[in-house]
């Protein structure tokens, strides 16, 4: 099989990926692996009405302390999800730790609110990690720095506080030195207690709350020493709404090592001012939902799901898809129905995500490039009315092979007259020469993996 090493399209000249610091070094894993889980789950479960509950309908502590005993993880089974996320391909998950609410999922000697003294009386952030590990997944914990539980958090006049405009809480005096020790202590405890942690995903900084009133710089030199193989998003400086300054010439230590969108596909994928991709993870849910909300049925079809990661690869990106499991740690169905969808896809046309990223080729109108080093991958996701015009820079000279991955055969290049106006441009002839419309095999992503020469026949 001819391996491709020659640049496609040279294009501009960007930094070697590997000359970035570090930020490479370190996520080359993920930016192989593509697909991961996110899973946000805890007492707002049983209010069934999202995880900024507290803080939408403003409600205090003791009224939420209802969702906090009723929180029973009955039916919790790691393994079954651990079993889902290697159905639906995912090769990493990120579970909440610890929300908005500061209800932790794991034992803390700083808190009793923790699902170890709730009535649940385990330890589920160590449950899920063991069972995700034993499958070969890699394993994540989202930690908020947000903490409404806690007395020293910022009350009222705060951005998202429940008692944010409360004039019962109007005194209240947040003490930011106390929460901080609070806040670096737990991290301590998650990476000192829970073993190799391959990501830290932190959430989120504001106005007013942000890299100064976290203590951003002690908690990275930190998790370098505690956790130096582990990644940590970019919201110890931002949300997900922005970049923070890993994507300037001049990052902050604290600024992570990936990039966060959220509900967003990046237009472009992420680059730094220099020119170098930076590595980014769209983080979307299946519906509209993180936490579990029963009366959310919008949920995405696992053909737009399917495309989503195709598009987030082909811009070298990840994604990060969102289940909300209920409080007893079972699954809506409509959930696990998309992710084993998604996984079928990829049991097929896998090799076109995991181990691939953007293809230095321009974008055509029928769907995405996307490239590994021994070949690039055409994604179509628009039927074409005859043959396929492989726009965007493909070197018809260097075409040595083309294969439908969904059933195996193998494509010619088209010859027909009806091209005769385009004859540098490659074109696929997916039926016979002739037949103007036929079925692509695969309705949701026809992937045809194109071999290419080193260089064209002399
Ligand atoms: C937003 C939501 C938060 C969720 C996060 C996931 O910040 O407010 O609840 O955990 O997105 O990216």
């Amino acid at each position: 099989m001819t391996t491709v090493n020659t640049p496609l399209n040279p294009g501009p000249v960007l930094p070697d990926l590997e000359t970035v610091p570090d930020r490479f070094a370190r996520s080359s894993w993920f930016r192989h692996d593509r697909f991961g889980m996110f899973i946000h789950w805890g007492a707002y479960a049983v209010w069934a009405r999202g995880e900024w509950v507290r803080s939408h309908e403003k409600v205090d502590a003791d009224a939420y302390q209802d969702a906090v005993d009723r929180f029973g993880a009955e039916h919790f089974d790691p393994e079954t999800w651990a079993d889902l996320a290697v159905a639906a391909g995912m090769k990493y998950a990120v579970l909440t730790a610890k929300h908005h609410d500061g209800f932790c999922l794991f034992d803390s000697a700083l808190t009793d609110y923790t699902s170890m003294r709730n009535g649940i009386g385990r330890d589920l952030v160590r449950e899920f990690l063991d069972a995700f590990r034993s499958r070969g997944i890699k394993v994540g914990l989202y930690y908020s720095l947000l903490d409404w539980h806690h007395p020293d958090y910022p009350h009222y006049g705060d951005e998202n506080h429940p008692h944010r405009d409360d004039p019962a809480h109007a005194g209240h005096v947040s003490d930011l030195d106390s929460y901080r020790r609070f806040l670096h202590g737990q991290i301590r405890e998650v990476c000192t207690n829970y073993g190799s942690l391959d990501i830290l995903w932190f959430d989120f900084s504001y106005a007013g709350m942000g890299p100064a009133q976290w203590g951003a710089q002690e908690i990275v030199d930190m998790v370098r020493v505690l956790q130096p193989d582990a990644l940590m998003d970019n919201r110890l400086e931002t949300s997900g709404g922005g970049l923070g300054s890993i994507a300037t010439t001049a990052p902050n230590p604290y600024s992570g090592d990936f990039v966060s969108p959220e509900q967003v596909i990046p237009v472009e994928g992420i680059r730094g001012q220099d020119g170098a991709p930076v590595p980014w993870e769209a983080c979307v849910t299946l519906n509209n939902s993180w936490g579990y909300c029963a009366d959310d049925d919008l949920w995405k079809t696992s053909q737009q799901l399917i495309t989503k990661l195709v598009e987030c690869v082909a811009k070298g990106g990840n994604l990060l898809l969102n289940i909300g499991p209920k409080p007893d740690g079972t699954l809506q169905p409509e959930a696990e129905e998309r992710l084993r969808a998604i996984g079928a896809w990829l049991d097929i046309n896998g090799e076109s995500i995991h181990g691939a990223g953007p293809a230095g080729l321009g974008t055509p109108e029928w769907g995405y490039y996307t490239r590994t080093e021994n070949a690039v991958y055409a994604h179509v996701l628009r039927a074409p009315t005859g043959p396929l015009a492989l726009a965007g820079g493909i070197p018809k000279d260097r075409i040595a092979r083309m294969t439908s991955l969904a059933d195996g055969r193998e494509l010619q290049l088209c010859d027909s007259w009806v091209i005769d106006s385009y004859p540098h441009l490659p074109f696929i002839q997916f039926g016979e020469i002739g037949h103007h419309t036929y079925p692509l095999p695969d309705p949701v992503d026809t992937v045809v993996k194109i071999e290419l020469r080193d260089e064209g026949p002399a």
